[in-house]
């Protein structure tokens, strides 16, 4: 089957939501997701949006935040552009119907994060994301010029290259006609031609086998941009959330909030002793890398399995009324965290890399624009600071929107490619091959590419994705196509990218830290 559309968005979050209310009065818009459309990172958002909204906040600080998260690695320019333009989305958002919490005044609630010399977090109770989600779902599907499918699964960006055409990175000519596209109700694969692709797919949290990530985050878009011969830039930099639910078994795992520690919490070995003053004067609020490092480093030091979170001295009554879900879901594990710690260890948590894009979203490929976290903008640099994706997400939506609505009348929709070859494919034998393999390449990436980092874990990670990778590549050859084996194949490109990229970088910096490179200054005890 073919399906032709002028917008192919790719990814339902927050950035592609956004994205397709931009545009959706100027042309039609085909929006697909691999499961529902509510289910995405997106959704599992605790802390909030950052922005600069009352004084004493100034866009000057929150730049300077940002900056220096980044650990010298932001475009300075960018990361001006995004924080001057999120207040203005933000109001967009609201005006879409998105609440934030307010106090008897009228005036937004604004939570404090890791990394930021203000109050700036705009956010619903701990579930933010959730709102969001909601708010920008109900309104695409009141729109008479958005089709939404789900259960859709992208499997390639169609270039060139299946018109028989030779495609290289270095090339600037690479096009876009739009996607081929796993349809997991039928297991047929159908050509979506578009005049734009955006692709919109999130991160790759579950590389890792800790991760607060939902399933759906397997690093799909990444791999396929790669494929096409896109860039991508700036995956060595992982970000481990510091502080997660230590409850073995439980996939993805529930995040603690770092907005917690903004409201006071603070970090504790599991016999009472804070520690963060140590690693950072900062202490608990220090940015994400080097609270998650000096987590990694006491559970080493200790030998524990976590460390704790604790809440007890803080007003029990304003706990449970900002943080509800999380006392909730503690209590079910029989947690009273206005009384007991809150056992954490750091899970694998954001991509700062990705895709490489302009300050209009748009990659190397043309007619091919990439939003939200799978995009390697320039904002994040080696270390997001906390909160500052989706207000990057929503930014680029907008730019993207409005760039390529300006572009849309130039372009035609290509007729002349080909459907998708499935010949002599059969479904495999054996699922266990495709799981094993998963699981492995999730081991090789938690215990040789995590959060401390070394050249002779490095060189024995890539040997061993290599010989997963060979037999993926034979598996895939023959098999008839399911989503199992193609993220499968997408996570073992993009830990591949990952590998490559930190062997690249020959010294220790934001996410990045190597025992090869010891970095100087106050983290030099890692
Ligand atoms: P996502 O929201 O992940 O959406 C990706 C979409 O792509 C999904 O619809 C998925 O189905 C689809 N997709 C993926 N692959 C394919 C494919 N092959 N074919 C078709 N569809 C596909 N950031 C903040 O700024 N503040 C926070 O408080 C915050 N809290 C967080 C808490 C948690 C637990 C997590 C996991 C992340 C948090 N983040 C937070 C990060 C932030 O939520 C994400 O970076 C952001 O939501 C990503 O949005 P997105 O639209 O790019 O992707
Ligand atoms: C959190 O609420 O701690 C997550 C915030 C983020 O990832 O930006």
């Amino acid at each position: 089957m073919i399906k032709e559309t002028d917008f192919l968005v790719i990814g339902s979050g927050i950035a592609g939501l956004s994205f397709a209310l931009k545009v959706a009065d100027v042309g039609k818009v085909i929006l697909i997701n691999k499961t529902t459309i509510d289910e995405s990172n997106t959704k599992y958002a605790q802390g909030g949006i950052a922005a600069v909204t009352y004084e004493p906040d100034n866009l000057k600080k929150h730049i300077e935040d940002t900056l220096i998260a980044g650990d010298g690695l932001c475009d300075k320019e960018i990361v001006e552009m995004v924080v001057s333009e999120a207040p203005a989305q933000i109001k967009q958002l609201i005006e879409w119907g998105v609440k934030f919490d307010q106090n008897e005044k009228g005036e937004y609630n604004l939570g404090k994060e890791g990394g930021h010399s203000e109050n700036r977090v705009l956010h619903h109770k701990d579930n933010t994301g959730e709102e969001i989600q909601n708010s920008l779902v109900n309104r695409v599907k009141n729109h008479k010029n958005i089709e939404e499918l789900e259960n859709h699964f992208a499997v390639d960006i169609i270039t060139q290259h299946h018109l028989g055409k030779l495609v290289k990175r270095s090339h600037n000519n690479t096009e876009c006609y739009g996607a081929y596209v796993l349809d997991l109700k039928t297991d047929r694969v159908n050509t979506f031609l578009s005049k734009m692709t955006i692709i919109a797919t999130g991160g790759t949290g579950n590389l890792y086998d800790t991760t607060t990530n939902p399933k759906i985050a397997t690093g799909d878009g990444i791999a396929m941009v790669y494929r096409a011969k896109g860039i991508i830039e700036n995956m060595e930099f992982i970000q481990f959330h510091p502080t997660s639910l230590y409850n073995p078994g439980e996939k993805p795992s529930f995040l603690i909030t770092e907005a917690l520690r903004g409201f006071g919490a603070i970090l504790k070995t599991t016999d009472g002793k804070k520690f963060m003053n140590k690693y950072d004067k900062r202490g608990s609020l220090a940015p994400r890398d080097i609270v998650a490092r000096a987590i990694d480093q006491e559970m080493k030091i200790t030998g524990n399995d976590y460390v704790h979170l604790d809440c007890s001295h803080l007003d029990a009554v304003k706990l449970k009324n900002h943080f509800p879900n999380i006392y909730e879901k503690c209590l079910s594990l029989n947690i009273d965290i206005t009384k007991d710690p809150i056992p954490v260890v750091p899970a694998a948590h954001y991509m700062c890399g990705g895709v490489k894009v302009d300050e209009n979203g748009a990659s190397t490929i043309n007619k091919l624009y990439a939003i939200g976290e799978i995009s390697s903008t320039g904002l994040h640099g080696a270390n997001r600071l906390a909160s500052n994706s989706l207000s990057e997400a929503i930014v680029y939506a907008n730019r993207a929107a409005e760039d390529s609505v300006k572009r849309l009348n130039q372009i035609t929709i290509n007729k002349d490619i080909p459907e998708w070859d499935s010949h002599e494919t059969t479904y495999p034998e054996e699922m266990i091959m495709i799981t094993q393999n998963y699981k492995e390449v999730q081991q090789i990436m938690s215990n040789y590419v995590g959060i401390v980092r070394s050249n002779l874990r490095l060189e024995r990670a890539l040997r061993r994705l290599e010989i997963i990778y060979k037999e993926t590549e034979e598996l895939y050859e023959k098999s008839i196509l399911s989503q199992q084996l193609c993220e499968l194949r997408n996570l073992i490109n993009v830990g591949y990218l990952i590998l490559k990229m930190a062997q690249n970088l020959h010294e220790s910096r934001g996410l990045h830290y190597s025992i090869d490179y010891p970095k100087k200054g106050n983290i030099s005890e890692f």
